[in-house]
This record gives structure tokens, sequence and C-alpha cells, in this order.
């Protein structure tokens, strides 16, 4: 199953994505709440019942002592989002940004763990990794978890289909693609998730952008606002707009990512005449129109 990273140029719906993608998820997932600004789930959705003796800022001590400890550490730091069902389960974020500094040796072994829960113990695996910063047009060392967008399967770059966003958003590709090609898997890992705020359409982001639109949520105030401040869910949260379509950019991404697989393992030239295989057509990326039942 895929590592899927998610990320924004500035806060846009990262957190939220994140959460819908977990809970609506057909397999078992995870989600590693990783933004260096600090974790917001918590507070929000889990309203402070989880102490902060559990999360993401004591895995920096374990990972010094070895990566066995470390993968000791981040199973017992896990914690679930589904009541005690535990398919669903979360690393939750840094209680302060200062922890984020300690962090910075601890992203690449953290990746390392993330792979295996995905790749031997099949969890779709989804990381918040927060508004990226740059730092002389590179991911800066500390305010982001450069490494695990090396290693993912497929980086989400969060947008609203407003003016705003895609300009943010614009800057911040170029140098990310050449992060992806340099220093990770490949600027192909780079997709755009887009929050359906706003006027552009998909077709439209993907054009302006020249990024693919990989998949799409819809704007839906009254699900986001129960992932940002939990309490009683409102009726019907399971069939919202917001969840469905939030399974189906699940599935999106797992063709995505087992696609870039064949890609990275069966390069273009070597078979030219099967090349277009890889690249049949999915289902609509807009959750418009996509809508089923
Ligand atoms: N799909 C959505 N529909 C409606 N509101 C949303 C949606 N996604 C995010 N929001 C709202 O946008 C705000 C920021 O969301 P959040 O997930 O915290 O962003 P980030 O993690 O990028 O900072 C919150 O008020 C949230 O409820
Ligand atoms: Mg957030």
């Amino acid at each position: 199953m895929p590592v899927t990273c998610l990320v924004s140029a500035k806060s846009c719906g990262v957190t939220t994505a994140a959460l819908a993608l977990t809970l609506a998820c057909a397999r078992s997932s995870l989600l590693a709440e990783c933004d260096p600004a600090g974790g917001t789930i918590r507070a929000g959705l889990l309203r402070g019942q989880v102490s902060a003796g559990y999360g993401l800022h004591h895995l920096a001590a374990a990972e010094r002592v070895g990566p066995a400890e470390l993968a000791q550490a981040f199973a017992a730091h896990l914690v679930p989002l589904d009541g005690s069902a535990g398919h669903r389960r979360a690393l939750l974020g840094l209680t302060d940004p200062a922890q984020a500094a300690a962090l910075t040796r601890t992203w690449s072994a953290l990746s390392d763990v993330l792979h295996v829960m995905a790749e031997s113990a099949g969890h779709d695996v989804f990381v918040d990794a927060g508004r990226l910063t740059l730092d002389a047009g590179r991911l800066h060392a500390v305010l982001t978890p450069a490494p695990l967008l090396h290693r993912a399967d497929l980086v989400l770059l969060t947008v609203r289909g407003t003016e705003q966003s895609l300009t943010l958003a614009r800057h911040l590709l170029g140098p990310l693609r050449a992060e992806l090609a340099e220093r990770g898997t490949g600027a192909e890992a780079l997709g755009l998730l887009l929050i359906e705020d706003g006027p552009y359409r998909a077709h439209q982001v993907a054009d302006a952008l020249k990024v693919p639109v990989l998949a799409a949520l819809p704007w839906d105030p009254a699900a986001a606002a129960y992932l940002g401040v939990g309490g009683k869910a409102p009726r019907g949260f399971a069939r919202s707009r917001l969840l469905r379509y939030a399974r189906t950019a699940t599935e999106q991404a797992t063709v995505f990512a087992a696609r870039r697989q064949v890609h990275q393992r069966y390069p273009a030239p070597a078979h030219p005449h099967l090349a277009g295989l890889a690249d049949l057509p999915d289902r609509p990326v807009s959750s418009r129109g996509a809508a089923r039942g």
C-alpha cells in the first residue's frame, strides 16, 4: 500500500484531508501527523483526550538508541482514531513546534518504519507534512520533514480552487519538483489534491499548475468542522460527501502508486510498444459528477 505525503503552500486543509483519507480508506490505515509547526489533532478531533505522553515527539529519543527501539516506540505511540476497533490509527504530532529541531535526524528512520507499515503490514499510510517552507530553494531542514517527502510514493500538494491558493502553489512547484527529482523518488511522485473551494475546476487547476490533479475533495463545512474540533459527529458523517470522495481519493492514490511502481520497474524505453498500458485512464478526479450513492 502507498505512503502518501500531504503538504501545502499555506494552510488550506491538509490536516482535514489527511484525517478524511485515513478515516475513509477501505483498508487498515495510519495517519502520521508530522507537521513541524505542531499537531492539531490531539486538541482538535480528539479534544485533548490523549495525553502528551503519546506522540511523535517521543520518537527522537528512541531513534537515537536504534531502529528496533524506534519501531517499538512507534507502535507504542499509535492511538486509535476509530474508538477501539484499531483499524485506523494515528501518530499524533508535536505538542510544541520547538520539538521539530530534535526530529531532523529522526525523519529518515521514521520513513523506514512507515514504509514497513505500508508494504509489509498492508496499511495505507498518510502523512500530514504541513505547510512547506523553503530555504535557499530547498526544503527547509528543520521546518519540513523533507526525508518523508523524498521517500513517499506520492506527494500531494493540497490546493484550493482559488486564485490565491494557486498563486502560492505555483511558487512552490519548481523547487518541490527539483527536490523530488534530485533527492526523492522522482518529480512524478508529485500530484495535486484539490479542495473544491473557489471557482477553479480540476482540469483548470491542472492546466494552470501543469501538475495532474490526482484527487479532489468537496467543500463540506460540517464534516470538516467535526474533523477539526471533534465532539458529536454530524448526522450521516460516515456517508458525508467529504468521506465518500476521500474514499475515492484513497483508491486513486493506490492506483497512482501502483502505476509508478510499474514505471519504475519497467522503464518506458525497455517496452516502447507497451508504454501506453500503464497510462490507461481512470475514473474522473473531480468529485462533481463522480458521486455514487
Ligand atoms: N473540505 C473542506 N470543506 C470545508 N472546510 C474545510 C475543508 N478542508 C478544510 N476546511 C477548513 O479549513 C480550515 C483549515 O483546515 P486544516 O485542515 O486545519 O488546514 P491545514 O492543516 O492545511 O492548516 C479549517 O477551518 C477546516 O475546517
Ligand atoms: Mg494542519
